[in-house]
């Protein structure tokens, strides 16, 4: 059982390591765990499908080594399907692509899964949940990203609560938000229905322990009274 399939509602956070000091990574995210976070969200850039260029599956493989929370990687690269063998080596435990980078979105999803990965779907600002609708029944997650993909410390883009809602009509997935997620947007977004928030700059911009531990907590105030994830 995964940790996107095995899900019980209950609101889970997780660091985005976008914003980490890189020289210290394993200790970021072992602080992270103390505040209670549940996985690492582990961004992958490439500096084509977004400008930015981050880490890959070698960093990835001593991340997973180094941590016992899952590694959740989110691709934001053309041409996934190159990169996904190496993630699933390094010992990830999901994998989310972005479609607008994907060319034919069954087969990726079907490479993430036969490699014993969970598979999820990162959805743009800008990219209506309908334009993945008959990939959705293939996922055992989707990300609503609150920003467009490519940097940490964007500003958060309320609409994307009204996502959240929509794809939570149409599938029965966790869903995690990603993008200026913080103590004071986390409660909308778990409102709305999301369950898995990630974070990065509002994370290790503070103590990492501390800051994740209020953002969970604020979601998980939320979660009282609203619908189960
Ligand atoms: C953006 C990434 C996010 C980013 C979030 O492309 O997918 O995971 O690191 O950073 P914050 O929380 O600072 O918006
Ligand atoms: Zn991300």
């Amino acid at each position: 059982m995964g940790f996107f399939s095995g899900f019980d509602g209950r609101v889970a956070g997780g660091p985005s390591i976008l914003a980490a000091d890189f020289a210290d990574l394993a200790g970021q995210v072992r602080a992270t765990g103390a505040g209670g976070a549940e996985l690492v969200h582990f961004d992958v850039m490439d500096n084509h499908f977004v400008p930015n260029l981050s880490l890959g599956p070698a960093v990835a493989a001593s991340l997973v080594s180094a941590t016992f929370l899952p590694v959740d990687v989110h691709l934001q690269v053309i041409n996934p399907d190159d990169l996904i063998p190496a993630f699933i080596e390094a010992g990830v435990c999901s994998i989310s692509v972005q479609p607008e980078a994907v060319r034919h979105l069954y087969r990726t999803l079907a490479m993430i899964l036969a490699g014993g990965c969970e598979a999820g779907l990162s959805l743009s600002p800008a990219t209506s949940p309908e334009a993945v609708e008959w990939a959705l029944p293939y996922v055992d997650y989707a990300n609503v990203m609150s920003v467009d993909p490519g940097f940490g410390g964007q500003d958060f883009i309320p609409e994307a609560a009204d996502k959240v809602r929509r794809v939570r009509q149409m599938a029965d997935v966790p869903v995690e938000v990603d993008g200026g997620i913080t103590e004071k947007t986390a409660p909308g977004m778990v409102e709305a229905g999301a369950r898995v928030l990630v974070a990065g700059s509002a994370v290790f911009g503070g103590d990492p322990a501390t800051e994740m531990g209020k953002i969970i907590a604020s979601g998980r105030r939320a979660s009282s009274g609203a619908e189960p994830g």
